[in-house]
């Protein structure tokens, strides 16, 4: 199968995704693939990538002299690549393709679609689905209407006044979080301890987005459940983050400084067990599809609370969702093979 890996791309997590990339590139099985790398620069630039994996997660890809400008294709009957070499197009056929973007234009549907469009299998959820849990305010709505515990929340688009946001802050209690509603890594967020705070977050949040969540600190830890679909999605080992400052930020997520991830999670075996059925039940009333990491919230009264769906979350071998998967038995290039057979089928 000739397997398009697209990374990069036009979102504030373009370098996560060419970490996550480096190491997707790595463990698929050449002998099964064909592997046809496409970066997608931080402007929305498309190449084939002709140079050396390692050169990607150095962020030097796009030095590589054998960046070939490239586009998807949209033509049912010419499912692939079209390059433009030198002064000629070159179609190169895929089978599939493996979107490796985090965030926006990557991760939010917007590719999705196209793929759709052009009728190309790929892995991971749709664009509904993609569309959805990228976006915390619509994702949560949806959740707490399927009977899930989710921590109070209040959206503010931009323009809007600031008062009932403050009269909502007050309401639920300082600390509170403010998030960008569509941003992913923990870019954008803030954990604002008073009203000066919270007005100089929900400006940072505005900057990545037209609408910024607030919500109500849950005083516990972080669980996060690994769904590997399929007819019958089943879930991986459960994983806890445990923070030693304020909270997961992208610092702390990349250099895990302070914080630590315990796999398994440091739970009793029933709260396990309910961490999985509501994940699975997340991830069905959401429509997700291919894989997700489902992230909780379990307070120290034992609730456990939706926090949000990650479609495509960080996959680099050390990442939390190939652990998660390890953990349960799955190896990483098992799990990229088995990805990709539910992409093709
Ligand atoms: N958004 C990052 C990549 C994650 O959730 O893993
Ligand atoms: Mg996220």
């Amino acid at each position: 199968w000739a397997i398009g890996v697209l990374f990069g791309g036009c979102s504030t997590e373009h370098d996560v995704s060419l970490s996550s990339a480096a190491a997707v590139l790595a463990h698929l099985d050449r002998e099964k693939y064909e592997l046809i790398p496409v970066g997608i620069t931080r402007d929305g630039s498309w190449y084939r990538y002709y140079g050396d994996v390692g050169e990607i997660g150095k962020d030097r890809w796009r030095q590589h002299p054998g960046c070939v400008p490239a586009t998807l294709s949209v033509n049912r009957t010419m499912k692939g690549l079209i390059e433009l070499v030198g002064t000629e197009y070159r179609f190169t056929p895929l089978d599939a393709v493996f979107p490796v973007l985090h965030g926006r234009n990557g991760e939010d549907g917007t590719l999705q679609g196209l793929l759709e469009l052009a009728g190309m299998p790929f892995v991971g959820c749709g664009t509904l689905s993609s569309a959805v849990c990228m976006d915390k305010e619509v994702s949560k709505m949806l959740v707490r209407e399927a009977g899930i515990e989710v921590a109070p929340f209040w959206t503010l688009a931009a323009g809007e006044s600031l008062d009932t946001a403050l009269a909502k802050a007050e309401e639920f209690g300082y600390p509170v979080y403010v998030k960008p509603a569509r941003s992913g890594s923990s870019i954008g967020i803030t954990k604002a301890y008073g009203e000066r705070e919270l007005l100089q977050g929900i400006e940072t949040a505005l900057l990545h987005d037209g609408k910024a969540v607030i919500e109500r600190h849950v005083d516990g830890v972080e669980l996060g459940v690994a769904v590997l679909g399929g007819s019958q999605p089943e879930t991986g080992e459960i994983d806890e983050i445990e923070l030693a400052g304020e909270y997961f930020d992208l610092a702390e997520k990349y250099s895990l400084a302070t914080a630590a991830i315990h796999l398994p999670a440091r739970i009793p075996p029933e709260t396990a067990e309910a961490a999985r059925r509501i994940a699975l039940r997340i991830y069905r009333v959401l429509g997700c599809a291919g894989f997700a990491r489902v992230d909780l919230f379990l307070a120290r009264d034992g609730r456990l609370l939706f926090n949000e769906v990650n479609t495509i979350p960080g996959f680099t071998a050390k990442s939390r969702y190939p652990s998660m998967m390890r953990e349960a038995g799955i190896s990483f290039p098992k799990l990229l093979d088995r990805l990709i057979e539910a992409a093709v089928r």
